[in-house]
Protein backbone atom coordinates (compact mmCIF):
# COMPACT_ATOMS: atom_id res chain seq x y z
CA UNK A 1 0.00 0.00 0.00
CA UNK A 2 1.67 3.48 -1.12
CA UNK A 3 2.51 6.11 1.58
CA UNK A 4 -0.71 7.95 0.61
CA UNK A 5 -2.88 5.14 1.33
CA UNK A 6 -1.24 4.32 4.63
CA UNK A 7 -1.58 8.24 6.00
CA UNK A 8 -5.34 8.33 4.90
CA UNK A 9 -6.21 4.80 6.76
CA UNK A 10 -4.68 6.37 9.95
CA UNK A 11 -6.45 9.39 10.09
CA UNK A 12 -9.80 7.66 9.11
CA UNK A 13 -9.09 5.61 12.00
CA UNK A 14 -8.61 8.63 14.74
CA UNK A 15 -11.16 10.27 12.33
CA UNK A 16 -12.34 13.93 13.84
CA UNK A 17 -9.14 14.04 16.40
CA UNK A 18 -5.42 14.92 15.64
CA UNK A 19 -2.54 12.69 14.91
CA UNK A 20 1.07 13.78 14.91
CA UNK A 21 3.37 13.71 11.89
CA UNK A 22 5.67 12.25 13.81
CA UNK A 23 3.56 9.38 15.36
CA UNK A 24 2.14 8.59 11.57
CA UNK A 25 6.03 8.16 10.47
CA UNK A 26 6.80 5.66 13.26
CA UNK A 27 3.76 3.42 12.78
CA UNK A 28 4.70 3.67 8.69
CA UNK A 29 8.78 3.16 9.35
CA UNK A 30 9.08 6.44 7.16
CA UNK A 31 9.88 10.09 7.27
CA UNK A 32 8.42 13.15 8.70
CA UNK A 33 9.06 14.39 5.11
CA UNK A 34 7.22 11.87 2.90
CA UNK A 35 4.33 12.02 5.92
CA UNK A 36 4.77 15.52 4.97
CA UNK A 37 4.47 14.65 1.35
CA UNK A 38 1.85 12.00 1.27
CA UNK A 39 -0.26 14.84 2.95
CA UNK A 40 0.10 17.49 0.81
CA UNK A 41 -0.91 15.23 -1.69
CA UNK A 42 -3.71 14.00 -0.46
CA UNK A 43 -4.98 17.34 -0.01
CA UNK A 44 -4.15 18.45 -3.97
CA UNK A 45 -6.66 14.66 -4.16
CA UNK A 46 -9.37 17.30 -2.21
CA UNK A 47 -9.25 15.83 0.63
CA UNK A 48 -9.80 18.07 3.79
CA UNK A 49 -6.90 17.46 6.42
CA UNK A 50 -6.21 20.44 8.67
CA UNK A 51 -2.71 20.71 10.36
CA UNK A 52 -3.24 21.86 14.02
CA UNK A 53 -0.15 23.04 16.07
CA UNK A 54 1.80 20.84 18.33
CA UNK A 55 -0.89 18.18 17.74
CA UNK A 56 -0.69 17.02 14.48
CA UNK A 57 -2.84 16.15 11.24
CA UNK A 58 -6.76 16.00 11.37
CA UNK A 59 -9.11 14.53 8.77
CA UNK A 60 -12.39 16.50 8.83
CA UNK A 61 -15.74 15.07 8.79
CA UNK A 62 -16.04 16.60 5.28
CA UNK A 63 -13.74 14.26 3.60
CA UNK A 64 -16.21 11.16 3.36
CA UNK A 65 -16.55 11.49 -0.39
CA UNK A 66 -16.25 8.49 -2.56
CA UNK A 67 -12.53 8.36 -3.26
CA UNK A 68 -9.86 5.77 -5.14
CA UNK A 69 -7.21 6.43 -2.11
CA UNK A 70 -10.10 5.72 0.81
CA UNK A 71 -11.42 3.10 -1.03
CA UNK A 72 -7.67 1.67 -1.92
CA UNK A 73 -7.04 2.00 1.92
CA UNK A 74 -9.67 -0.01 2.99
CA UNK A 75 -9.79 -3.00 0.28
CA UNK A 76 -7.89 -5.92 1.59
CA UNK A 77 -8.67 -8.26 -1.30
CA UNK A 78 -6.69 -10.08 -3.67
CA UNK A 79 -9.22 -10.49 -6.59
CA UNK A 80 -12.20 -7.79 -6.38
CA UNK A 81 -11.11 -3.84 -6.66
CA UNK A 82 -7.61 -4.80 -8.13
CA UNK A 83 -8.19 -2.85 -10.89
CA UNK A 84 -10.50 0.33 -9.75
CA UNK A 85 -12.36 3.22 -11.66
CA UNK A 86 -13.59 5.74 -9.80
CA UNK A 87 -15.65 8.52 -12.38
CA UNK A 88 -17.70 11.85 -11.40
CA UNK A 89 -20.59 10.76 -13.47
CA UNK A 90 -21.84 8.12 -15.92
CA UNK A 91 -24.94 7.12 -17.02
CA UNK A 92 -24.10 3.63 -15.25
CA UNK A 93 -21.75 1.89 -13.84
CA UNK A 94 -22.94 -1.87 -15.19
CA UNK A 95 -23.58 -0.09 -18.54
CA UNK A 96 -19.68 0.87 -18.23
CA UNK A 97 -18.39 -2.43 -16.80
CA UNK A 98 -20.29 -4.05 -19.94
CA UNK A 99 -17.94 -1.92 -22.37
CA UNK A 100 -14.79 -3.39 -20.62
CA UNK A 101 -15.85 -6.25 -20.30
CA UNK A 102 -16.08 -6.71 -23.93
CA UNK A 103 -12.58 -5.21 -24.69
CA UNK A 104 -11.33 -7.72 -21.90
CA UNK A 105 -10.91 -6.18 -19.14
CA UNK A 106 -9.82 -8.26 -16.14
CA UNK A 107 -11.71 -9.99 -13.56
CA UNK A 108 -12.65 -8.11 -10.36
CA UNK A 109 -12.44 -4.43 -11.83
CA UNK A 110 -14.18 -2.35 -9.73
CA UNK A 111 -16.07 1.08 -11.47
CA UNK A 112 -17.66 3.51 -8.79
CA UNK A 113 -19.45 6.93 -9.57
CA UNK A 114 -20.31 9.05 -7.53
CA UNK A 115 -23.47 9.64 -9.80
CA UNK A 116 -25.29 7.96 -12.43
CA UNK A 117 -27.04 9.64 -15.33
CA UNK A 118 -29.23 7.05 -15.98
CA UNK A 119 -29.02 4.28 -12.94
CA UNK A 120 -30.56 1.17 -13.91
CA UNK A 121 -32.73 -1.12 -11.52
CA UNK A 122 -34.52 -4.74 -12.37
CA UNK A 123 -37.39 -5.14 -14.56
CA UNK A 124 -35.94 -1.81 -17.35
CA UNK A 125 -36.91 0.77 -14.00
CA UNK A 126 -34.46 3.55 -12.86
CA UNK A 127 -32.68 3.68 -9.96
CA UNK A 128 -32.18 7.04 -8.96
CA UNK A 129 -28.51 7.58 -8.19
CA UNK A 130 -28.05 11.29 -7.06
CA UNK A 131 -24.40 12.65 -5.92
CA UNK A 132 -23.54 12.85 -2.18
CA UNK A 133 -26.43 10.68 -1.15
CA UNK A 134 -25.41 6.82 -2.12
CA UNK A 135 -22.61 4.73 -3.27
CA UNK A 136 -23.28 2.85 -6.72
CA UNK A 137 -20.76 0.31 -7.94
CA UNK A 138 -20.04 -2.26 -10.28
CA UNK A 139 -17.70 -5.57 -10.27
CA UNK A 140 -16.59 -7.54 -13.30
CA UNK A 141 -16.59 -10.88 -12.74
CA UNK A 142 -15.60 -14.17 -14.88
CA UNK A 143 -17.02 -16.83 -12.84
CA UNK A 144 -16.63 -20.33 -13.47
CA UNK A 145 -20.49 -21.29 -13.38
CA UNK A 146 -23.11 -22.03 -15.66
CA UNK A 147 -25.50 -19.26 -16.62
CA UNK A 148 -28.37 -20.76 -14.26
CA UNK A 149 -25.79 -20.89 -11.01
CA UNK A 150 -24.79 -16.80 -11.53
CA UNK A 151 -28.26 -16.27 -9.38
CA UNK A 152 -25.81 -17.45 -6.90
CA UNK A 153 -23.85 -14.01 -7.53
CA UNK A 154 -26.50 -11.75 -6.49
CA UNK A 155 -27.52 -13.70 -3.49
CA UNK A 156 -24.03 -13.75 -2.16
CA UNK A 157 -23.79 -9.66 -2.99
CA UNK A 158 -27.11 -9.91 -1.03
CA UNK A 159 -25.07 -11.03 2.08
CA UNK A 160 -22.02 -9.22 1.66
CA UNK A 161 -23.94 -5.79 1.26
CA UNK A 162 -25.81 -7.14 4.36
CA UNK A 163 -22.34 -7.63 6.68
CA UNK A 164 -20.76 -4.19 5.04
CA UNK A 165 -23.43 -2.36 6.55
CA UNK A 166 -24.34 -4.03 9.46
CA UNK A 167 -20.72 -3.83 10.48
CA UNK A 168 -20.17 -0.32 9.68
CA UNK A 169 -23.32 0.88 11.17
CA UNK A 170 -24.12 -1.35 13.77
CA UNK A 171 -27.85 -1.81 12.71
CA UNK A 172 -29.23 -5.64 11.05
CA UNK A 173 -30.27 -5.75 7.42
CA UNK A 174 -32.60 -8.31 5.59
CA UNK A 175 -32.80 -9.56 2.53
CA UNK A 176 -35.69 -9.50 0.86
CA UNK A 177 -35.45 -12.24 -2.36
CA UNK A 178 -33.85 -12.01 -4.78
CA UNK A 179 -31.85 -8.96 -4.29
CA UNK A 180 -33.04 -5.93 -2.34
CA UNK A 181 -31.65 -5.03 0.97
CA UNK A 182 -33.78 -4.16 3.67
CA UNK A 183 -33.14 -1.64 6.59
CA UNK A 184 -36.31 -1.16 8.95
CA UNK A 185 -38.89 -2.15 6.23
CA UNK A 186 -37.79 -0.55 4.01
CA UNK A 187 -35.43 -1.01 0.98
CA UNK A 188 -31.86 0.25 1.62
CA UNK A 189 -30.14 -1.45 -1.19
CA UNK A 190 -30.81 -2.79 -4.92
CA UNK A 191 -28.61 -5.44 -6.98
CA UNK A 192 -28.72 -5.67 -10.66
CA UNK A 193 -26.70 -9.01 -12.29
CA UNK A 194 -26.83 -9.11 -15.28
CA UNK A 195 -24.50 -12.16 -17.49
CA UNK A 196 -23.58 -12.67 -20.76
CA UNK A 197 -22.82 -16.06 -21.84
CA UNK A 198 -20.07 -17.78 -24.21
CA UNK A 199 -22.12 -19.12 -26.74
CA UNK A 200 -19.48 -21.88 -27.38
CA UNK A 201 -18.44 -23.15 -23.54
CA UNK A 202 -22.54 -22.80 -22.47
CA UNK A 203 -21.45 -20.92 -19.27
CA UNK A 204 -20.96 -17.86 -18.01
CA UNK A 205 -18.61 -15.51 -20.68
CA UNK A 206 -18.74 -12.62 -17.56
CA UNK A 207 -20.84 -11.42 -15.11
CA UNK A 208 -21.59 -7.79 -13.96
CA UNK A 209 -22.55 -6.96 -10.29
CA UNK A 210 -24.32 -3.65 -9.70
CA UNK A 211 -24.56 -2.76 -6.47
CA UNK A 212 -26.77 0.95 -4.95
CA UNK A 213 -26.96 1.80 -1.30
CA UNK A 214 -28.92 4.30 -0.23
CA UNK A 215 -26.47 6.29 2.42
CA UNK A 216 -27.40 9.99 2.85
CA UNK A 217 -31.61 11.01 3.31
CA UNK A 218 -32.55 11.92 0.16
CA UNK A 219 -35.34 14.78 -0.40
CA UNK A 220 -37.40 11.89 -2.17
CA UNK A 221 -41.09 12.05 -2.70
CA UNK A 222 -44.13 10.66 -0.55
CA UNK A 223 -44.18 7.17 -2.30
CA UNK A 224 -40.70 6.33 -2.67
CA UNK A 225 -39.98 7.76 1.02
CA UNK A 226 -42.75 5.08 1.98
CA UNK A 227 -40.38 2.08 0.99
CA UNK A 228 -37.36 3.37 0.49
CA UNK A 229 -35.05 4.01 3.31
CA UNK A 230 -31.32 5.14 3.77
CA UNK A 231 -28.76 4.01 6.64
CA UNK A 232 -28.84 7.94 7.59
CA UNK A 233 -32.64 7.29 8.53
CA UNK A 234 -31.82 4.67 10.50
CA UNK A 235 -28.38 5.56 12.70
CA UNK A 236 -26.64 8.77 13.88
CA UNK A 237 -22.73 6.93 12.96
CA UNK A 238 -21.32 8.82 10.42
CA UNK A 239 -20.44 6.47 7.38
CA UNK A 240 -17.74 7.06 4.94
CA UNK A 241 -18.82 6.17 1.73
CA UNK A 242 -15.24 4.41 0.12
CA UNK A 243 -14.91 2.66 3.92
CA UNK A 244 -18.65 1.30 2.66
CA UNK A 245 -17.77 0.01 -0.72
CA UNK A 246 -14.43 -1.42 0.32
CA UNK A 247 -15.81 -3.29 3.00
CA UNK A 248 -18.99 -4.94 0.60
CA UNK A 249 -16.04 -5.92 -1.76
CA UNK A 250 -14.21 -7.27 0.69
CA UNK A 251 -16.74 -9.37 2.16
CA UNK A 252 -18.19 -10.64 -1.62
CA UNK A 253 -14.61 -11.71 -2.56
CA UNK A 254 -14.75 -13.79 0.44
CA UNK A 255 -18.13 -15.78 -0.57
CA UNK A 256 -16.92 -15.52 -4.04
CA UNK A 257 -13.47 -17.31 -3.44
CA UNK A 258 -16.05 -20.34 -1.95
CA UNK A 259 -19.17 -19.52 -4.04
CA UNK A 260 -19.19 -23.43 -5.08
CA UNK A 261 -19.58 -24.77 -1.76
CA UNK A 262 -22.79 -22.50 -1.16
CA UNK A 263 -21.98 -22.05 2.64
CA UNK A 264 -23.33 -18.38 2.69
CA UNK A 265 -26.93 -19.42 2.03
CA UNK A 266 -27.36 -20.13 5.44
CA UNK A 267 -26.94 -16.73 5.83
CA UNK A 268 -28.90 -14.85 3.38
CA UNK A 269 -32.20 -18.07 4.69
CA UNK A 270 -31.79 -16.02 8.34
CA UNK A 271 -31.86 -12.63 6.94
CA UNK A 272 -34.45 -13.26 4.63
CA UNK A 273 -37.87 -11.28 5.68
CA UNK A 274 -40.20 -13.17 3.32
CA UNK A 275 -39.37 -16.83 4.19
CA UNK A 276 -42.97 -17.98 6.10
CA UNK A 277 -45.04 -15.24 4.93
CA UNK A 278 -47.42 -15.06 2.50
CA UNK A 279 -46.06 -12.70 -0.96
CA UNK A 280 -47.24 -11.82 -4.02
CA UNK A 281 -44.78 -13.58 -6.76
CA UNK A 282 -44.93 -11.81 -9.61
CA UNK A 283 -42.92 -12.98 -13.13
CA UNK A 284 -43.57 -11.94 -16.94
CA UNK A 285 -46.13 -9.37 -15.05
CA UNK A 286 -48.35 -11.98 -13.54
CA UNK A 287 -48.55 -11.72 -9.92
CA UNK A 288 -49.92 -14.84 -7.68
CA UNK A 289 -50.35 -15.34 -4.38
CA UNK A 290 -48.07 -17.84 -2.52
CA UNK A 291 -46.52 -18.84 1.06
CA UNK A 292 -42.89 -18.43 0.83
CA UNK A 293 -41.28 -21.79 2.38
CA UNK A 294 -37.65 -21.45 1.74
CA UNK A 295 -34.82 -20.64 -0.40
CA UNK A 296 -33.01 -23.44 -1.73
CA UNK A 297 -28.76 -23.85 -2.25
CA UNK A 298 -29.22 -22.15 -5.64
CA UNK A 299 -31.12 -19.03 -4.04
CA UNK A 300 -34.06 -20.11 -5.56
CA UNK A 301 -37.61 -19.41 -4.00
CA UNK A 302 -39.17 -22.44 -2.42
CA UNK A 303 -42.92 -21.49 -2.38
CA UNK A 304 -46.36 -23.37 -1.70
CA UNK A 305 -48.73 -22.08 -5.02
CA UNK A 306 -52.33 -21.69 -5.51
CA UNK A 307 -52.74 -25.68 -5.79
CA UNK A 308 -50.82 -26.26 -2.62
CA UNK A 309 -48.12 -27.63 -4.73
CA UNK A 310 -44.50 -27.06 -4.20
CA UNK A 311 -42.68 -24.70 -6.60
CA UNK A 312 -38.92 -23.53 -7.06
CA UNK A 313 -39.18 -20.10 -8.30
CA UNK A 314 -35.69 -18.67 -9.59
CA UNK A 315 -36.85 -15.69 -11.28
CA UNK A 316 -39.13 -12.79 -10.96
CA UNK A 317 -39.69 -10.78 -7.69
CA UNK A 318 -42.05 -10.97 -4.90
CA UNK A 319 -43.97 -8.25 -2.75
CA UNK A 320 -45.14 -8.57 0.23
CA UNK A 321 -48.32 -8.96 1.58
CA UNK A 322 -50.19 -6.62 4.11
CA UNK A 323 -51.47 -9.10 7.13
C1 LIG B 1 -32.93 -2.66 -8.24
O1 LIG B 1 -33.19 -2.28 -7.11
O2 LIG B 1 -33.81 -2.92 -9.06
C2 LIG B 1 -31.49 -2.79 -8.64
C3 LIG B 1 -30.75 -1.48 -8.53
C4 LIG B 1 -29.28 -1.59 -8.90
C5 LIG B 1 -28.60 -0.25 -8.89
C6 LIG B 1 -27.12 -0.33 -9.12
S1 LIG B 1 -26.31 1.19 -8.84
C7 LIG B 1 -24.86 0.60 -9.58
C8 LIG B 1 -25.27 -0.23 -10.77
N1 LIG B 1 -25.45 0.60 -11.93
C9 LIG B 1 -26.71 0.60 -12.35
O3 LIG B 1 -27.13 1.23 -13.35
N2 LIG B 1 -27.47 -0.16 -11.56
C10 LIG B 1 -26.69 -0.77 -10.51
Amino acid sequence: MSVKAEVIRILEESKGESVSGSCIAKQLGVTRASVNKAVAALRAEGFCIDAVTNRGYRLTWESSAVSSTQIEAFLNTSILGQKLYVLDTVDSTNNYVKKLAAEGESEGTLVVAKHQSAGRGRMGREFVSQKDTGVYFSLLLRPTLCIDEALLLTSAAAVAVCRAVDALAKVRTEIKWVNDVYLGGKKLCGILTEAASGFESGGVEYVVVGIGINVANVPLDETIKSIATSISDNTDKRINSSELIACVVNELEKIYKNIGTREFMSEYRERSCVIGKRVNAIRAGVSREVYAEGIDDDGALIVINENGQREHISSGEVSIRAV
